[in-house]
């Protein structure tokens, strides 16, 4: 019998209803209530972490995004009340940075309504803690939430920063029969390991991009983030309002294995730990793109974090922020601006791709065509 619970239920399953897919492992690892990766670890995030994420590196990265949130309000004619979403808001930190830049703008501290999607009931009093001191702030309490589809009509602002990275995966292998469905089974010792499915995929199903690889090759999809990229668009294309999606991917779908697990900052085997490691697969932003204009709404051309944050005015933030004070501080600042922007960095690997209601442009952006 396995010692991590996780697996030897994992185990089971399998033994008792054959393999699983890999989305479904992923899910399992990462949101069982019991066991799951983000149902239970106390502080996945930061320097002490498996991870780092960008607001955890530097306070910057939510003050230009809360510049952007409060010219995006204007620029949608400041609606009140305006529903400020965030899917996967990790300890809060981004929120909360967001929420200071807003309150230079006392007019959307009175119209905002705050509300997190969040599964991880851990991580959802850790918000709450660093969302404290708003309280006064905002007229209404943030209010979280388990699905985006619980948050009530009306215009939105809706930030997602490294929550679809998070999001299951179907892995699809190409073998002589065709694109099968790559699954968690079991080898001869009753171990976790992967296996390919003997049944493939229609071939009306296989996207154009990937009709030219190899045996071997790997294809990946998302339901469940078009599903949400899907649900995005139809709000905002509804009601007036603009999304932010941040994370690492890739901007044109293409085949290739990203499946990755991380602990302790370290790269490790995705089946080893099941639960006690992060599970992500990069995001591909052509299919959220799509799902959402299939859905109403407009998308900009998207944008390096990089590019994103220097048009943002990152240099002119660091600059303010290191004016007249020590040259530790001034080189602590550097390498956070380094860490968000610099191409071997954050820079280049992780994307933004903004939506908005038909119509509407969006600050640091231009429009894409459809
Ligand atoms: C990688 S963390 C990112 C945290 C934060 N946005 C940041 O940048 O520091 C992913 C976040 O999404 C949450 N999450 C993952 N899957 C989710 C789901 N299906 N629904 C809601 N929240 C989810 C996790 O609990 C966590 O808060």
């Amino acid at each position: 019998m396995s010692a991590n619970r996780l697996m030897a239920r994992l185990e089971e399953r399998i033994r008792l209803t054959g393999p699983i897919s890999v989305a479904d492992y992923m899910t399992a690892c990462l949101a069982d209530p019991e066991d799951g990766y983000y149902t239970t670890s106390p502080e996945p995030f930061g320097r002490d972490g498996d991870f780092i994420t960008a607001p955890e590196v530097s306070q910057m990265f939510g003050e230009l995004i809360g510049g952007w949130v409060v010219a995006t309000w204007i620029a949608m004619g400041a609606p009140d009340p305006v529903h400020l979403v965030e899917l996967g808001p990790g300890r809060g930190t981004l929120m909360a940075d967001i929420l200071r830049t807003a309150r230079l703008r006392p007019a959307l501290m009175d119209a905002v309504a705050v509300h997190l999607v969040e599964l991880s009931p851990k991580l959802r009093q850790r918000q709450g803690e660093t969302l404290g001191g708003f309280s006064s702030a905002l007229k209404v309490a943030p209010q979280w939430h388990e699905h985006l589809s619980r948050v009530p009509e009306g215009p939105t602002l809706l930030i997602a920063n490294e929550f679809f990275d998070a999001l299951p995966i179907r892995q699809f292998v190409k073998t002589a029969k065709g694109w099968c469905e790559r699954v968690v089974g079991l080898d001869n010792q009753g171990k976790l390991c992967f296996g390919v499915s003997s049944v493939a995929l229609a071939g009306g199903l296989v996207p154009d991009t990937a009709r030219a690889a190899e045996a071997g090759a790997i294809l990946e999809a998302s339901p469940a983030s078009a599903a949400i990229a899907a649900e995005i668009g139809v709000r905002i294309a509804a009601q007036r309002g603009a999304a932010l999606l941040i994370d690492y991917g890739y901007l044109r779908s293409a085949p290739g294995d990203t499946l990755q697990a991380l602990s302790r900052h370290a790269f490790a085997d995705p089946l080893a730990e099941p639960g006690k490691a992060d599970l992500t697969a990069h995001v591909d932003f052509q299919a959220l793109a799509l799902a959402a204009m299939q859905a109403g709404a407009d998308a900009m051309a998207p944008l390096t974090q990089g590019e994103f944050l220097l048009r943002l005015g990152l240099l002119e933030r660091a600059g303010q922020l290191g004016a007249g004070k020590a040259a530790a501080t001034q080189e602590r600042l550097r390498g956070e601006v380094e860490r968000l922007a610099a191409p071997d960095q954050m820079g280049e690997l992780f994307k933004v791709l903004a939506l908005s209601t038909p119509g509407m442009m969006l600050p640091g952006f231009e429009r894409r065509g459809r």
